[in-house]
């Protein structure tokens, strides 16, 4: 019910700036410790770790029925299933890369699935102190002032976000620079800020006008995908159908327009496994 969602978000806002004051006080930690997942460029710190378990664990004491998608378990051998019970998933630090780096753009990501379907959307950057935050028919928010896309229907006029990504599989590469090249020469810019998250939120709130990517998994655009419709954006799959939340490909723009010339022109890749 709407007032159990209240609850709910009441309870995760507290978590997640709970987890920005872990985030920001480990920054700019010259010594973090890193480790390496599905190769030498996809990494997790003990931070990610520690965020994740203060987010599972604060949840899980006040709803001990809700279920967990959390990208850290995922790594440690948690299955990544979606049921229709409530379900938190979670990406700890998004932009991990960065966070290693001291480059001030990562963000905790973590949204509520219901029935399969978003209800609660929250990303928040702490080292700048941005927290976008939606909820299911009420809008989309930065730090509390409505959030609204661009109406941006132009390509050439378009600022389009993409990642070179955390995998180094030549295939993917290629594909990577293919796209690279054709944009360049057709929108108005091209910017790869290191969160997907933090892309899809640059797009709600107008500052980009559209993002794709391959190779993200469900827990990089699960809040994402929220903020962005409540924004008034469109999310769907990079060849134009339905977005596949397991199919690890994204994207988002500001105007249907935008989409569709997207959808033209990208070369297509399907990574492998799906979440
Ligand atoms: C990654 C970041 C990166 C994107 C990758 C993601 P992580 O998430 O969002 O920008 O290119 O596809 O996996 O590993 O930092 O949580």
């Amino acid at each position: 019910s709407t007032q159990d969602l209240d609850v709910f978000y009441d309870t995760v806002l507290n978590l997640v700036k709970k987890a920005g004051e872990l985030i920001n006080e480990k920054i700019s930690s010259r010594s973090k410790l890193i480790e390496m997942k599905s190769g030498d460029i996809d990494l997790v710190t003990e931070t990610d770790q520690q965020v994740e378990k203060l987010l599972i664990d604060g949840l899980s004491n006040q709803f001990p029925d809700h279920k967990f998608i959390g990208e850290e378990s995922v790594a440690g051998g948690s299955q990544c299933i979606l049921t229709d019970a409530p379900t938190w998933i979670i990406d700890p630090i998004d932009g991990t890369m960065n966070f290693v780096h001291s480059f001030p753009h990562s963000c905790v990501s973590i949204a509520l699935f219901v029935n399969q379907k978003p209800e609660i959307g929250i990303i928040y950057n702490p080292m700048l102190n941005q927290l976008f935050t939606a909820r299911k028919g009420k809008g989309a928010f930065l730090n509390g002032s409505s959030i609204k896309v661009s109406e941006k229907t132009n390509f050439s006029e378009a600022l389009i976000m993409m990642e070179f990504g955390t995998s180094r599989d030549q295939d993917k590469l290629n594909v990577v620079h293919e796209n690279q090249k054709i944009l360049m020469s057709q929108v108005h810019g091209l910017r790869a800020l290191g969160s997907a998250a933090l892309d899809m939120a640059m797009v709600a709130c107008g500052a980009a006008d559209a993002y794709f990517e391959y190779g993200i998994h469900i827990w990089d655009i699960a809040a994402g995908e929220l903020i962005v419709t409540e924004a008034g954006g469109v999310v769907m799959d990079p060849s134009g159908g339905e977005i596949d939340r397991f199919s690890r490909r994204v994207l988002v723009a500001g105007t249907q327009e935008i989409a569709e010339k997207l959808v033209k022109n990208l070369v297509q890749f399907h990574p492998t496994p799906r979440d």
